[in-house]
């Protein structure tokens, strides 16, 4: 008999076929959606209305795993969340088999291979670089060594012109009361020595701008980890006239999107001087104040935009000395929710919420230097809708939308559940030479369709 260890069981994830192989689970209990390389198998699968990625793993790892995304989760780092793990996994014929560690599915996140697409441009490379920069001081400042960090197990998600990223593969990871240099010096190290792999392959894949070195990347990596690191917890000197400073770094910090909990501020004996030095950093300083306001859960970035266009909205409507909340509340009925409604239903899998109103925003204010005078938001909303939305590719989970974004130069994927058997190549007709199916009459699998399931089954059976 199965046994789930879960904070907060689904009931329906219990009559699921854990007596099977991940590799052998009914297609129509899976859903094809990108995802990174992995040594272990990983499948997505839906229950109801939920996707949750499920991936095999041995049982102490599968448990640490588990336990740590959910102190990542308490440290509000980001990162995947936890469901549980299936263990005691046996086959009817009495084989056991490695438990399952289940996780959340992030909505609409991207993994890099659906980003580094031919052609993409280097700012586009560069904010990538920079997500994953903020992503290991948020887990260094928490206390957490990653140990492999990866561009496969990293997620992506738009939020508003940049990307912020999530930490999806948490097996190596240690949390700590507080890191040392030499150990955030090593994660770094890890970091660059993966990367470097990684964008070596892309470059070989083609998938690179030219323009864009693997050693380059990775030193901007470097370097860019260094500046944020310093900016927030480097210490500063300054004389007693200069006491604007404090305030100063303290907005620079909020700019980063950071907030300082504990700033140590010292004098010399003198008192001519002063010291300061952020002691307790915390992430997320205007998507927590968005939060506060409108009950709106969105990335740091959207959330700057959002209450940039609340605090418009209050000096339109001439409410400079309102009360905070009634205002937000006001903006969230009266202008970000007809927004997000007038959006088709049809086109809902394109983009979250917080993302569509930004990109309105955007293309409102193009519109309005069209025509020389401001468009009304919703006027720009509906021809957002009609003439960029319908455009865009589904990010959400549709599957039907993304096969073709892992497609590599028009090649298609030998199994879309599972990315790392590689894809179907046409030229390839010289089967390799194995030993246990010779003699074995063949069973041709169509080229140039996905693989059939079903007919390898039975050829197998
Ligand atoms: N909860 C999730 N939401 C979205 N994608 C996910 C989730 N969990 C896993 N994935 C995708 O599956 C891929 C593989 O998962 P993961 O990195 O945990 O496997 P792994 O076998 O442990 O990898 P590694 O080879 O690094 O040990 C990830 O790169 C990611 O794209
Ligand atoms: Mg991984």
């Amino acid at each position: 008999m199965p046994r789930f260890l879960s904070a907060q069981p689904d009931s329906r994830l219990l009559q699921q076929p854990w007596d099977t192989p991940l590799t052998d689970w009914p297609v129509d209990k899976l859903v094809a959606l990108p995802r990174g390389i992995s040594r272990h198998v990983v499948r997505f699968i839906r229950v109801g209305d939920e996707i949750y990625a499920a991936k095999e793993v041995i049982e102490h790892l599968a448990l640490h795993e588990y336990r740590l995304l959910h102190d990542l989760n308490r440290l509000e780092t980001p990162s995947v969340e936890p469901v549980g793990v299936v263990t005691g996994r046996v086959t009817p014929d009495g084989e056991p088999l490695d438990p399952v560690l289940l996780t959340k599915h992030l909505r609409f996140s991207l993994p890099y291979r659906a980003l580094f697409t031919p052609g993409v441009r280097s700012e586009t490379v560069g904010r990538l670089l920079d997500a994953m920069v903020v992503l290991l001081a948020k887990l260094h400042l928490a206390g957490v060594l990653w140990g492999d960090v990866s561009l496969s197990n990293i997620l992506f998600r738009r939020d508003a012109g940049e990307f912020a990223a999530y930490l999806v593969d948490a097996e190596t990871g240690e949390i700590h009361d507080e890191l040392s240099k030499g150990q955030r010096e090593h994660d770094l190290m890890i970091a660059k020595t993966n990367l470097f792999g990684e964008f070596c392959d892309l470059e070989a894949g083609g998938m690179l701008d030219e323009a864009l070195k693997p050693i380059g990347l990775v030193e901007t990596i470097e370097n860019r980890y260094h500046e944020l690191w310093n900016e927030l917890t480097g210490a500063e000197e300054f004389d007693t006239s200069e006491m604007h400073r404090i305030d100063s770094r303290v907005r620079r910090l909020n700019a980063l999107g950071f907030d300082v909990a504990e700033l140590d501020i010292t004098t010399d004996l003198a008192g001519s001087t002063v010291r300061i030095q952020p002691k307790v950093v915390d992430a997320g300083h205007h998507s927590r104040r968005l939060l506060r306001l409108t009950g709106l859960d969105t990335e740091e970035n959207q959330a700057r935009r959002l209450l940039n266009d609340l605090d418009t909205f209050r000096v339109r409507t001439d409410q400079q000395g309102a009360d905070e909340a009634v205002v937000a509340h006001q903006w969230l009925t009266r202008v970000f929710e007809p927004v997000v409604a007038s959006v088709p239903d049809d086109l809902r899998a394109k983009r979250e919420p917080a993302q569509v109103f930004h990109e309105v925003l955007d293309h409102r204010w193009y519109m309005s230097e069209a025509v020389g005078s401001e468009v009304p938001i919703l006027d720009a909303a509906k021809d957002y809708a009609k003439t960029v939305l319908r455009e865009l590719p589904d990010e959400d989970m549709s599957a039907a939308s993304v096969v073709p974004v892992v497609e590599e130069g028009g090649r298609r994927l030998a199994n879309p559940f599972d990315p790392s058997q590689g894809y179907l190549d046409e030229n390839d007709t010289e089967k390799p030479y194995d030993p246990w199916e010779d003699g074995v009459e063949d069973t041709p699998v169509p080229a140039n369709e996905f693989l059939d399931v079903e007919a390898l089954r039975r050829k197998k059976g």
